[in-house]
């Protein structure tokens, strides 16, 4: 399952790997996503991918549905983290593995993240929590997930599938290393990268659009 799938990227990454893969969102529309990203590329194996639109707290799913979840960037929007881990242990086949790409103990308070929530005050239900791992490990094994196995993600180490300008400071230095994923949305024509920094200098300004490219890998 890819958890709080969004516009479905990673849903796309899992198929093309050959896994059979369900999209979850509380989003209505997975379907557009999805089969946006079929049309563009006919490689896709369609069969492999399913959909399912519900809330995260109560998932639309069996017990012991999945042999693995997947969630990146989600987990900390959501309001209860106990029911949130008790679903997964349901919906999760026994051995099976939830695994999350999250933020940190101090994301709700970041700079960013304020700023951020500047953007959403239309939306009272957007949330922005901390990932606190004692928490985590305590919710997680309420809930009777056995281990809890924790891989820091090095900022702007990680590997890259594009790396691209993103910005500059006054000084001429320019910045957009990190995480980028190539993402494809709806429409085969438009692409969106995601970047991922650990912090914007004070003097940084985006540039209008992507000036530079280079395939790192
Ligand atoms: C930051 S986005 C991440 C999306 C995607 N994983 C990505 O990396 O682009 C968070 C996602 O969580 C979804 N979401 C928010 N609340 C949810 C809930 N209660 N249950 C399921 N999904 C939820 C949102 O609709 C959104 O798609």
């Amino acid at each position: 399952m890819d958890f709080g799938a969004g516009s479905c990227w990673i849903t796309e990454a899992l198929a093309r790997m050959g896994q059979q893969v369900t999209a979850f969102d509380i989003h209505t529309d997975l379907e557009g996503c999805i089969s946006g990203r079929v049309e563009a590329d006919k490689r896709i194996d369609r069969a492999l991918i399913s959909h399912a639109t519900g809330d995260g707290h109560a998932m639309p799913f069996d017990d012991n549905t999945f042999g693995h979840a997947l969630c990146y960037d989600t987990l900390h929007h959501m309001h209860d983290y106990d029911k949130v881990f008790s679903e997964f242990a349901r919906v999760l086949k026994p051995g099976g593995r939830a695994i999350f790409v999250e933020p940190g103990a101090k994301h709700s308070t970041s700079p960013e993240t304020i700023e951020f929530m500047k953007l959403k005050s239309h939306d009272p239900t957007w949330i922005e929590r901390d990932i606190v791992l004692e928490d985590i490990n305590r919710c997680a094994t309420a809930s009777g997930l056995s281990s809890l196995a924790i891989v820091p993600m090095q900022h702007p180490s990680t590997p890259t599938v594009f790396s691209c300008v993103i910005g500059e400071s006054s000084a001429g230095e320019t910045y957009g290393y990190g995480t980028c994923f190539l993402r494809r949305w709806q429409r085969p024509t438009t692409i969106s990268v995601s970047f991922s920094i650990a912090r914007y200098p004070a003097n940084f300004r985006l540039l209008a659009g992507f000036t530079r490219w280079s395939c790192v890998g």
